[in-house]
């Protein structure tokens, strides 16, 4: 039930705005008091050449009330009470038939976006601000699936650049198989610190670490087949990862991939008289928009980075023909999307518009940045490991004879940490705290999975219902309240889409979470007699259920049914 179209049908038969106008103006009055929808006259003054709270007064007495259990006016406004049991019965009867997949919509059908998410780089490891863009991503991904786009989930891997050379100069020197097989991030992360190290004394390794990268960059076999090796092994640890949090890729290009689609992108700006020289490196002026050049070839001839971005930009335009292409990756890098976005315009690349950069904050612990003194690998797996004992910790002080508890502990664990990344509007910084991650009473992933099972369990406690619900029961506020929040979820995701966020979801799980269990503190569900309010009651619980765990899906987060 879209009670927004409803009214501005209403509306538009007495007034001169069309549908969508009248659709935005509609707004939630902030007190129950006030109505359900409210319309807003001041846009109407000057055509009907009266104050708005007189056109207020007109309409409502205009206005069709069917469906609605009273329309008044308050001062400039005309505030819709819809009729409660109507707007329940929908509610409850729409959520229970689409199951998994209510809250769909069809408003992407026929487009295409491309999410480019995690792209971490090989031989480094995984780290806590990737995790942060992979869990955007992920929602982000699930979010624009239930829109109905088609969406390509893009993996752009740092698997190319000068530093290969050094590695693979560094694994020739140094390099032990054993331990490459073993951990090969750490191996990795080892010799090129050592490379370093050794590079401070000893001028040559420089040269060599250039010549190798040279070779790799002329297909030589022996420095492509140790890069590719290097590639595979650190995919291996991320993909490790990836299956932990259950995310996936459709494709795993990085920007190794792009090497042989630079020629043309450079060749294309050379042509359209983009490229200047500047200390040698070709460049793409950018001070009439006040930025940097953005530099496209180094001074030795070679690309970078940007240039990589430039070539999968068009590539992704040419290959998926997308209506808008994302990019979430840290803020730090905003300049540099900018940069690359900017440089796309000026080839006259009209979708430039379409590309957007959906930058995040930083991570850090309580106690202050998060220590890199093990390497940060350890810490990401220290931070799984910890969720996970701690939520069994704490099953086992609550429920101590739960059944596969160490499953269930590790869907709280992880549920917790993605929840603690998606909490809050993405560009604030996140504060680990274990103590807030994992309360069962805070604004937590434990909270909503906690009020879940507790739904649940009053499922499991009702069996098989047999007989009808009366919804015109379900009168009171709290009964009102939940069905309202469950009927807005919809809205909910086009509002998350649209502002690329998946906090609000987050937000909206904590908010049903919220309104349930203050309906369910105050009022019984299964020790009724009048059995047709119980079966309302065990129906509305049941929709609960089923919401939360839409919502949770769409943060990558999987519900538990007992806790
Ligand atoms: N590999 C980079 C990093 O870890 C992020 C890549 C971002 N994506 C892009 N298209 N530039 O910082």
């Amino acid at each position: 039930m879209d009670y927004k179209k409803i009214i501005a049908e209403l509306l538009n038969k007495e007034i001169d705005l069309d549908l969508e106008t009248i659709e935005k103006l509609i707004e939630i009055p902030p007190k129950p008091e006030l109505g359900d929808y409210a319309f807003p006259c001041f846009q109407l003054a000057k055509t009907f050449r009266k104050a708005p709270n007189m056109i207020a007064e007109e309409l409502i007495v205009k206005l069709n009330k069917d469906g609605f259990e009273k329309i008044i006016n308050v001062g400039p406004y005309v505030n819709f009470f819809v009729d409660k049991s109507v707007f329940t019965k929908n509610a409850i009867k729409k959520i229970l038939k689409e199951g998994d997949e209510y809250g769909s919509s069809n408003i992407g059908e026929g487009k295409t976006i491309c999410v480019e998410y995690s792209s971490p780089n090989i031989a480094k490891p995984f780290h806590v601000g990737h995790l942060f863009t992979t869990a955007i991503g992920n929602s982000l991904y699930k979010l624009f699936k239930k829109e109905g786009y088609e969406v390509q989930g893009l993996n752009h891997l740092g698997d190319w650049g000068t530093q290969f050379g050094k590695l693979i100069s560094a694994y020739k020197r140094w390099g032990n198989e054993e331990a490459l097989e073993e951990n090969a991030i750490n191996e990795l992360l080892r010799i090129y610190v050592k490379f370093h190290e050794e590079a401070e004394k000893n001028e040559a390794l420089e040269d060599e670490a250039r010549a190798y990268f040279k070779a790799l960059e002329d297909r030589d076999e022996e420095a492509t087949a140790l890069w590719k090796r290097f590639r595979d092994l650190s995919l291996k640890e991320f993909e490790r990862i990836y299956d932990i949090f259950n995310v996936k890729f459709d494709s795993y290009a990085g920007e190794a991939f792009y090497n042989d689609k630079m020629d043309e992108v450079v060749r294309e700006l050379k042509d359209k008289g983009l490229l200047v020289e500047s200390n040698g490196a070709q460049v793409v002026m950018l001070d009439e928009y006040n930025m940097p050049p953005c530099i496209v070839l180094k001074a030795d001839g070679a690309s970078i980075y940007a240039t990589r971005d430039l070539a999968a930009a068009i590539y992704r335009k040419k290959t998926y023909n997308f209506y808008k292409s994302i990019y979430v990756v840290g803020l730090p890098q905003s300049l540099h999307f900018k940069q690359v976005f900017k440089v796309l315009e000026l080839a006259g690349h009209e979708w430039a518009k379409d590309c957007i950069h959906v930058g995040f904050g930083t991570v850090k612990s309580a106690t202050g940045k998060m220590s890199t003194r093990k390497g940060e690998m350890i810490l990401l797996d220290e931070l799984i490991n910890e969720a996970i004992e701690k939520s069994l910790e704490v099953i086992n002080e609550k429920n101590p004879k739960l059944e596969n508890k160490e499953e269930v502990a590790k869907k709280i664990g992880i549920g917790s940490i993605l929840f603690t990344y998606l909490k809050n509007s993405r560009e604030k910084d996140i504060i680990f705290d274990w103590k807030e991650i994992l309360s069962f009473d805070g604004e937590t992933g434990p909270y909503v999975q906690y009020s879940y099972a507790r739904a649940n369990s009053i499922l499991d406690r009702a069996g098989e219902i047999k007989g009808e619900a009366d919804y015109s029961k379900l009168t009171s506020k709290e009964e009102f309240e939940l069905v309202k929040t469950l009927e807005s979820f919809e809205n909910q995701i086009h509002l998350a889409t649209e502002k690329l966020e998946p906090s609000v979801i987050t937000r909206y799980a904590i908010q049903v979470a919220k309104d349930f269990n203050k309906f369910y503190n105050s009022h019984s569900v299964l020790n009724l007699e009048d059995e047709e309010l119980k079966i309302a009651r065990i129906n509305l619980v049941k929709s609960t259920c089923q919401v939360i765990k839409n919502a949770l899906a769409l943060l990558g987060i999987e519900v538990v049914e007992k806790m």
